[in-house]
């Protein structure tokens, strides 16, 4: 075990979240924007409208700065977060992953290589070796989507490979080409808001022909987007399901990103079909934080569903590991650290906390607690599910009773079992005590 990342008011959970569902966009336009933008490219030189050119080079800066600065930044920031707040999780998915990463990585250099040359030869090499570039570039960006989902939707559905520990049956899980098709579609929803934005900069004409097409664009990859949704979820795990109808936060989540998605879908339907002077600023600035809205729900409700694990049925949410792995050597360690204690894992633990003492019960109370409980609750008296109004609603008499609550956790579809002996549930349930009182 490695030492624990305590954000008060956020929790490390919501950090990564945050972080993760900004990377969303700029990540998802990346992979979306040339699709669009090497269409209009191609019917500029069919039409023989030299206008539709500037449209094309806004966007691609536009992509540049925003995908590869605030993207790139952004996707860093997950490894960094990810990797702090949950060590061992990152660990358990670079063990199986590295080579997908790797892989992944080779066709993000191609992507960026061929962005900046897309963008600085515009103009300059003829037609056909430019369009060319911006296959290349789009090809690559997806390719990069094809791998990476599968590594997110294995935490949800890891499928076969909780038996054979293989690559493959991990990567290619019960969930991933829906996950996979919804993403490549809605991906074009997100492209098309971008698109929308830097159209209602134009002049009239261009405008209006541009903000059509990319509104019909857009609205055909949203309606296609959904029906994969839709496939989605119906290949859902039980206990997913049951999660979502038991916590009433996720159906909360759930409805604020279905209306998001019915307003965007609505908003292309009138500007690609009906009224493309629509089309403005204001408007697409203000549909764009709310696809981020629609965005932070939806990825919300993945995470959440995954629960009480971070790799489902494999790695409990407090990073223990909850069931053999024979294929790989590994073994379950929530009944062994319930039995020997989790104190003996924290090496990182100076001498005078490594054995409870009448001195020090509060303080190491505290440490088994946050190894416990801060991947998923703050510990401050306002943030997510803090945990002292989380408690003072239950309204305990003793940390008698809390240490009784700490004993049943595993009988929560939501939570892990208490990871730790009967002494350290006994100091946690003592310095939780601590919080209601203030
Ligand atoms: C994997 C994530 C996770 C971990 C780890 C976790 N919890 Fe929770 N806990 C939840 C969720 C989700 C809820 C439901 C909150 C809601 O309904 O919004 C919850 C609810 C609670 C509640 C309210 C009771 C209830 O029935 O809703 C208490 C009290 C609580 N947790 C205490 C703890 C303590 C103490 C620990 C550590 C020993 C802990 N939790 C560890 C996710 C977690």
């Amino acid at each position: 075990m490695y030492p624990i990342w305590d954000v008060p008011y956020l929790s490390s959970a919501l950090v990564i979240g945050l972080i993760a569902s900004f990377h969303v966009l700029p990540s998802h336009l990346a992979v979306g924007a040339l699709w669009v933008t090497v269409y209009i490219e191609k019917l500029a030189y069919l039409r023989n409208r030299p206008d539709y050119l500037d449209f094309v080079k806004r966007f691609t800066l536009l992509l540049l700065i925003f995908s590869f600065i605030f993207g790139s930044l952004s996707g860093i920031g997950i490894w960094y977060s990810a990797t702090v707040s949950s060590p061992r999780g990152i660990s358990g998915l670079i063990h199986n992953y590295v080579w997908g990463w790797a892989t992944e990585w080779v066709f993000f250099i191609i992507e960026i290589a061929t962005i900046y040359a897309y963008y600085y030869t515009l103009g300059k090499v003829d037609p056909k070796t430019h369009i060319r570039i911006g296959y290349l570039y789009a090809l690559a960006a997806w390719i990069s989507m094809i791998i990476i989902t599968g590594i997110l939707a294995f935490m949800l559905t890891p499928g076969k490979w909780l038996e054979t520990g293989d690559f493959f049956d991990g990567f290619f899980n019960p969930t991933y080409f829906p996950q996979l098709l919804a993403r490549t579609f809605l991906m074009f929803g997100v492209a098309g808001i971008y698109g929308l934005t830097i159209a209602s900069t134009l002049k009239k004409p261009t405008k209006l022909d541009l903000t059509k097409i990319i509104s019909r664009v857009a609205f055909g990859g949203m309606i296609l987007g959904g029906l994969f949704v839709i496939w989605y979820l119906s290949k859902l795990p039980q206990s997913a399901k049951e999660l979502y109808t038991g916590l009433p936060y996720l159906s909360k989540l759930g409805k604020i990103a279905l209306v998001c998605y019915l307003i965007l879908v609505f908003y292309f339907l009138l500007t690609g079909f009906v009224i493309p002077r629509l089309n403005n600023l204001i408007l697409t600035s203000l549909l764009m934080l709310l696809t981020f809205v629609g965005i932070l729900c939806a990825e919300g409700i993945r995470e959440g569903i995954r629960r009480p694990f971070i790799i489902n049925y494999f790695m409990y949410g407090h990073q223990v590991i909850a069931k053999d792995l024979p294929a790989k050597n590994i073994k379950a360690e929530i009944e062994v650290i319930q039995k020997e204690g989790l104190l003996p894992r924290l090496g990182y633990l100076p001498d005078s906390l490594r054995k409870i003492t009448s001195e020090n019960r509060l303080e190491v109370g505290r440490i088994i607690a946050l190894h416990n409980c801060a991947n998923c609750h703050a510990f401050t008296e306002k943030g997510l599910r803090p945990l002292p109004a989380l408690f003072g609603k239950l309204s305990p008499q003793s940390p008698e009773d809390i240490d009784a609550f700490l004993a049943a956790l595993g009988s929560f579809p939501y939570m892990p079992p208490f990871a730790g002996n009967d002494e350290e549930r006994k100091v946690a349930a003592e310095y939780l005590f601590t919080l209601i009182k203030k």
